[in-house]
């Protein structure tokens, strides 16, 4: 007699049972399939020794215990395979009822993401039953005792096609699409390259501190997310949109080099790449200039992507100015992977004839074309679809020209491609030969040409160049990592009819620009940076205003009064009396920064529990409604009403 136990942590009984010979133990408490087997002098305690990923040909002869979900079970020659994975990857199981009758029969009745524990003896596959693709492809595990843990209900989706399920039924089951490789996977990444971070600014001396996330609202330009408490009648926190003014005052008191892995919170639309709760990786720095803070945080980025074996990214990163970025490619974070340009031809059109051009040239306009590979092809009607579009954004109108064809006007002399084009009558041949030849198209192109505002053309061509760049095949180009500097410090929003700060109101002017901050607000540059990869904003920040005159000023430029000023950011004004140092600062966001190292094109695919795309969470059903206790508790009464 001997005595087996069962870890009394899975909450199974102990058993006493006989050993020696091949037993079986129906569990009718559990249901069908519920058996514990043993052969031999075998522990009946199934503890784990190994990951289903882990074995290989070495492991040939070898006793194991793993555990895992039940993926496939097929039959073969009057054997049964089951493929068990957990997270370290996926084994073969080989049921035979010439080895082990019982066994045999029990695994018959286990179905999909039922969680097991086999124990077994590792054996190398017969040759020619290899399986190359899967890392423990040579061997699989012939087993003697196994023990259903718990079973599972047939799934809601299922998981070896999840990408083919409705999203809200896989984010309903989360914990089920989690069970997926391709998210072990992201989630993975995404710890190593946190501690990579981590382990990075270590080394270079930050300390990881952290903020309050119950606070007051920060101004990083989005709408926050309150919260009420029963404390304080009629009065909110709100969640940081990102630690901003805690981590300039960190720096006022004198920690000099901070970071934090950071959540924020912004109330805004979803996107592909938008969370209304995402992580940062918060960066401030004292006594730097931006070359410091850029320097720092490039070396952050080549440090890391090695460390999960990401991409070389170039030493140093390019980097473009604002202005730059937008005339050449109509964006402050250009996808430098489309080989395509955005050319200013309002010389070449100064004294043009054609009274569209002509006229928007006087008005202060620009005139700017995009060569388009293959456009020449383009049907009416989805030449028509774009002239809506770039409508719908803004511009007056798109002008084209097709290459190549039959068409009256040649460009290159008679044997040149043909020019067919809405408004080639019109142009002279200087100026359809300064189109193709400044884009570079020939035979078989087109020419997309937008006359408007520097700001309206700017933006319909930058979208026009990733619409054609959608439209091209994708060449190996690898990643595109760059700068872009020099943001202008304010805009003109014109429905608020006041400047609004285009980074944060923090951010200090270029000195050189510093005279025309009360008398010329648009014109002056910051000292600003954002770090864009592949086309996605993945960082940004700035030199932050330490000098207290120059941030009042910049808050009367934004329509923030003196009192506004004080009463929201009074704490900070006040700090900046006591000997702030000079600082600067970045946040990368994390989210995104996986997003690209994972090569997916959803923020989705790198967050455990993310936001559908109404901000909700359909695994947990929140936001919902509360008690009228609740409510009332926090002195608060809905328009709509409770509806708990
Ligand atoms: P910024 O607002 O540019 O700067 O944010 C920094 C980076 O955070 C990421 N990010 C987001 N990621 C996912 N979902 C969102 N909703 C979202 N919003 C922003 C972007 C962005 O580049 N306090 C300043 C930084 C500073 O000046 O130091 C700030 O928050 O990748």
């Amino acid at each position: 007699m001997g005595k087996t136990g069962l870890d009394p942590g899975r909450g199974l009984a102990v058993h006493e049972a006989k050993l020696g010979g091949i037993a079986s133990m129906p569990r009718p408490d559990l249901g069908a399939g519920h058996f514990m087997f043993w052969e031999g002098d075998v522990d009946m305690n199934l503890r784990r020794t190994h990951g289903c990923g882990e074995l290989r040909a070495g492991d040939q002869g070898r006793e194991v215990t793993v555990c895992g979900w039940v993926n496939t079970s097929r039959d073969h020659g009057g054997l049964t395979f089951v493929d068990l994975s957990d997270r370290s990857g996926v084994v073969q199981v080989v049921f035979d009822p010439g080895e082990n009758g019982a066994l045999w029969r029990a695994a018959k009745e286990w179905r999909g993401q039922w969680c097991v524990a086999i124990s077994g003896r590792v054996r190398c596959r017969l040759v020619g039953n290899e399986n190359p693709r899967l890392p423990t492809g040579a061997v699989e595990i012939l087993p003697h005792a196994a023990e259903v843990l718990s079973r599972s209900r047939p799934l809601p989706f299922p998981l070896e096609s999840a990408d083919a399920a409705d999203e809200t039924l896989r984010l309903r089951h989360r914990y089920l699409d989690l069970r997926r490789p391709e998210l072990q996977a992201n989630l993975t990444l995404r710890h190593r390259f946190t501690k990579a971070v981590r382990d990075f600014m270590d080394a270079k001396g930050f300390l990881e501190i952290e903020t309050p996330t119950l606070t007051r609202s920060t101004p990083e330009g989005a709408r926050d997310y309150l919260v009420p408490t029963r404390l304080a009648p009629a009065y909110f926190y709100a969640l940081p949109q990102s630690p901003q003014i805690y981590k300039q005052l960190l720096m006022i008191g004198g920690l000099e080099r901070y970071f934090q892995i950071a959540r924020c919170w912004r109330d805004e639309d979803l996107r592909a790449n938008r969370q209304p709760e995402f992580t940062q990786i918060d960066v401030e720095m004292s006594f730097v200039e931006a070359e410091d803070v850029m320097a720092l945080a490039e070396d952050m980025i080549r440090t890391t992507f090695r460390a999960v074996g990401g991409p070389e990214l170039p030493d140093p990163l390019p980097r473009l100015t604002y202005a730059e970025a937008m005339r050449r490619f109509g964006s402050d974070k250009p996808d430098l992977r489309i080989p395509l340009e955005i050319h200013d031809l309002s010389e070449a059109f100064a004294k043009t004839a054609f009274q569209g051009f002509a006229r928007v040239l006087q008005t202060g306009g620009v005139v700017r074309a995009l060569g388009v590979p293959g456009g020449a092809g383009l049907t009416r009607r989805e030449l028509d679809a774009l002239m809506e579009e770039v409508r719908s954004r803004g511009a007056s109108g798109l002008s084209w020209l097709l290459l190549g064809g039959d068409g009256e006007r040649r460009v290159r002399g008679p044997s040149g491609p043909a020019v067919r084009s809405p408004i080639a009558k019109f142009l002279s041949d200087e100026e359809i030969s300064a189109l193709v030849s400044t884009t570079g198209v020939g035979a078989g192109d087109a020419v997309l040409v937008v006359a408007d505002l520097p700001a309206v053309a700017a933006a319909v061509l930058g979208w026009l160049r990733l619409w054609a760049g959608a439209r091209m095949p994708r060449s190996e180009v690898g990643w595109k990592a760059l700068w872009v500097t020099d943001f202008p410090l304010v805009e003109w929003e014109a429905e608020e009819g006041r400047f609004v700060a285009v980074h944060h109101p923090f951010t200090a002017p270029c000195p050189e620009d510093l005279g025309r901050l009360t008398t010329d607000p648009a014109s002056v540059v910051s000292l600003s940076y954002d770090l864009v990869i592949n086309g996605e904003e993945v960082g940004g920040g700035s030199i932050r205003n330490h000098d207290m005159d120059i941030q009042r000023q910049l808050f009367s430029v934004l329509g923030i009064s003196k009192e506004e000023a004080e009463g929201k950011f009074g704490f900070l004004l006040d700090a900046l009396t006591y000997g702030p140092p000079p600082h600067g600062g970045v946040a990368f966001g994390l989210d995104r920064l996986v997003m690209e190292l994972a090569g997916t094109d959803s923020i989705r695919d790198v967050i455990a529990f993310p936001k559908a795309a109404r901000g909700n969470d359909p695994l947990t059903g929140a936001p919902a409604p509360v008690s009228t206790a609740q409510l009332r508790e926090l002195h608060l009464r809905t328009e709509a009403g409770s509806h708990a």
